[in-house]
């Protein structure tokens, strides 16, 4: 049977993405936009895209603009991530605002955010309305996430419930739109367009809850990012709220909110703390219940199981990275 597997999708997308190329005057401000999106990555969400449009329609290739916008936006997100939370380095690269300085940083991703309508414009899409519809919703409720985020990083009574919404906003709504968007372009039903978002908001979830374990405890090599940054800025990850309601010492807390510390030193006393309570082992079983939570929704749509199973292969690879 016929069908892309996830894999030479992704070099359709390479391709796609190497061909693009942003230019004009002054250099300042275009230099930094190629710089981020030919940096790599995973380019996960353009390929939830075309996997989604595979799964309701033949022509995939009709997804491509779409998929395109969608991996821009996500590019944007990263560079004004990377400002806020002050990261040092992005797919093993110095960082946009690193190599720059910050104002170039925000002018470059806001021009980017705008060249995505550019790429939804590409697509002659019949249903342009619709889809920009679903995706402005995502893109103020990525705002929102990253808003909570910062909050949280200050505040010492978040509860999981609160970070589960955070990381449902900041992080999968933008997976699950990326699925319903593929699903919107090749006319899927409505009922099916809910079923595979919310196949991928939960797949996003528990895909920022492996991200938020790698900061900890990725390979840097592999990883790409700095190791421990989370810790660094206080975030309030699953693994972070779990050890806080855990330690009865309350050398954690105190540890949180020294101002003067000696960064090497606290990320090892935080991540040996995690190791001894074993929270890593928590934020992994939950990873795992909103992966199969996730499943369930992909199996109510009544699309070819060969077509379906190419969406499983490439989660579950997902599930299992190290980058
Ligand atoms: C990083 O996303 C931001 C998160 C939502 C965790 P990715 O891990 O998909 O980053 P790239 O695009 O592969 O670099
Ligand atoms: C980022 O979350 C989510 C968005 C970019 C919207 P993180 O801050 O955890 O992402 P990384 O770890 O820097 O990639
Ligand atoms: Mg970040
Ligand atoms: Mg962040
Ligand atoms: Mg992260």
């Amino acid at each position: 049977m016929g069908g892309l597997d996830y894999q030479e999708i992704i070099s359709i997308v390479q391709h796609e993405i190497e061909q693009t190329s942003y230019k004009g005057y002054p250099t300042e401000l275009y230099e930094p936009m190629n710089y981020m999106i030919q940096l790599g990555g995973k380019r996960l969400r353009p390929v939830t895209t075309l996997l989604a449009a595979q799964l309701f329609s033949e022509e995939v290739s009709k997804a491509l603009p779409a998929a395109k916008a969608i991996e821009v936006f996500h590019n944007f997100t990263l560079i004004h991530d990377d400002i806020m939370d002050k990261a040092p380095l992005r797919r093993g690269k110095e960082t946009v605002h690193e190599k720059w300085d910050d104002n170039i940083a925000i002018l470059s991703g806001d021009t980017l955010l705008i060249e995505v309508y550019n790429h939804f414009l590409e697509g002659n899409y019949k249903n342009i309305a619709e889809i920009l519809k679903v995706f402005n919703q995502i893109a103020i409720e990525v705002c929102e996430g990253q808003q909570l985020d910062m909050n949280f990083e200050k505040r010492e009574d978040v509860t999981i419930d609160e970070y589960i919404n955070m990381i449902r906003l900041k992080t999968s709504v933008l997976v699950g739109g990326a699925f319903k968007i593929g699903a919107l372009v090749a006319n899927a039903s409505e009922s099916d367009a809910t079923l595979i978002y919310e196949f991928g908001e939960n797949l996003g979830i528990a895909f920022q809850l492996k991200d938020d374990y790698l900061d900890c405890f990725g390979d840097p090599e592999k990883f790409g990012k700095q190791v421990g940054g989370d810790i660094l800025s206080n975030k309030k990850t699953f693994m972070m709220l779990k050890a806080l309601e855990m330690d009865t010492t309350g050398e954690l807390k105190k540890s949180i909110y020294q101002n003067e510390f000696n960064a090497k030193k606290k990320i090892d006393f935080v991540k040996s703390l995690y190791k001894k309570l074993k929270v890593d082992e928590l934020a992994f079983d939950l990873m795992e219940a909103y992966y199969r939570k996730a499943i369930q929704s992909l199996n109510k749509i009544e699309s070819p199981q060969f077509s379906k199973n190419k969406i499983i292969q490439f989660a579950e690879d997902l599930m299992q990275r190290a980058s």
